[in-house]
């Protein structure tokens, strides 16, 4: 029997959900349930019947389905899988930093440790983060903890004072912005699309910016036109016209999206092994916020 196969008889027996966000590998991709971004598939995990769910993403994507059905037995494909910027900054210091202002939030992207999430007002994605922030009574938002998509929201709702600090996604902040700007030159129609954890430099030479799904909305919707994605290239497998694409030199990859293999999804399912466990008191603290997220969303 192929692997294909066992999966997906393993998951018939087992009455299981497969998640995989969309920088996922292909084959990941395919045999997955649900494909989506940081959002959907947390709506999906909180609102699907099945009582096992075997996600292919990054820890803090696994922490959030957990935190939001704490009865569902929740596992991480890849348990090595962690998103960098989860876990830059310390609580600590946005806990003193909160003391500096009185009508003030925390709004903390859902890429964000346990830890920030327990201390936050809500958690927001890049899909839905300029939404709650503008249904936010509060004039002053710390938001953590990625600076870009900060001060992409910045930009946008500018009756707010945003506070931030000094996290990032390594992925999309080494993007080479010399490049970008040399085929922008070469290519007069093109568009440039962008996530918004792209730093200032590149979300300004492009034509639109939004989250994984939002950007393969907005490209499959154009006409035969000459386009660069910049953000991880699992999203390229939406398109639905491969042929006007311009990539850079180097692909754009998010290591640990690629860690998760087809074998790790039959072996986690198999042993029912990885699961997220998550300490009830985090659990209680974290859920209020994440909670917030879907019903301001
Ligand atoms: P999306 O919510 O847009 O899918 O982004 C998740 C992510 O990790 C981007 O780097
Ligand atoms: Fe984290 Fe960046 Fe990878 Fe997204 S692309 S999971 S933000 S390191």
């Amino acid at each position: 029997m192929n692997i294909y196969n066992e999966i997906l008889n393993l998951k018939d027996k087992k009455n299981a959900l497969i998640l995989a966000h969309y920088y996922q590998n292909k084959e990941i991709q395919d045999i997955a349930d649900y494909v989506g971004d940081s959002y959907y598939l947390s709506r999906i995990s909180k609102e699907s019947k099945n009582k096992l769910i075997v996600f292919c993403g990054v820890d803090f994507m696994g922490e959030s389905a957990k935190i939001l059905s704490p009865t569902k037995k929740v596992l991480l494909a890849n348990r090595e899988a962690t998103c960098p910027m989860a876990n830059m900054l310390n609580i600590n210091e946005i806990l003193k930093l909160k003391e500096d202002y009185k009508d003030v939030a925390v709004v903390t992207y859902i890429n964000s440790s346990l830890e920030l999430k327990t201390i936050s007002d809500v958690i927001v994605t890049s899909s839905n983060a300029e939404t709650i922030i503008r249904k936010l009574p509060e004039k002053n938002i710390i938001f953590i903890p990625d600076r870009n998509l900060g001060s992409y929201l910045a930009e946008k709702i500018s009756d707010k004072n945003f506070i931030l600090l000094d996290g990032y996604c390594p992925i999309h902040e080494h993007i080479d912005i010399n490049e970008v700007k040399s085929i922008k030159s070469k290519f007069n129609n093109i568009k440039i699309v962008c996530h918004p954890e792209c730093n200032k430099k590149i979300r300004d030479l492009s034509e639109f910016i939004g989250s994984t799904s939002e950007i393969i909305s907005y490209v499959n919707d154009l006409k035969k036109n000459e386009i660069l994605v910049l953000t991880e290239n699992g999203v390229n497998k939406s398109f639905t016209d491969k042929n006007y694409y311009h990539k850079l030199k180097k692909d754009i990859v998010c290591a640990d999206m690629k860690k998760t293999t087809l074998e790790d999804v039959r072996d986690t399912l198999l042993f029912e092994k990885n699961e997220v466990e998550i300490d009830n008191d985090l659990v209680k603290k974290s859920r209020k916020p994440l909670i917030r997220m879907h019903e301001l969303a």
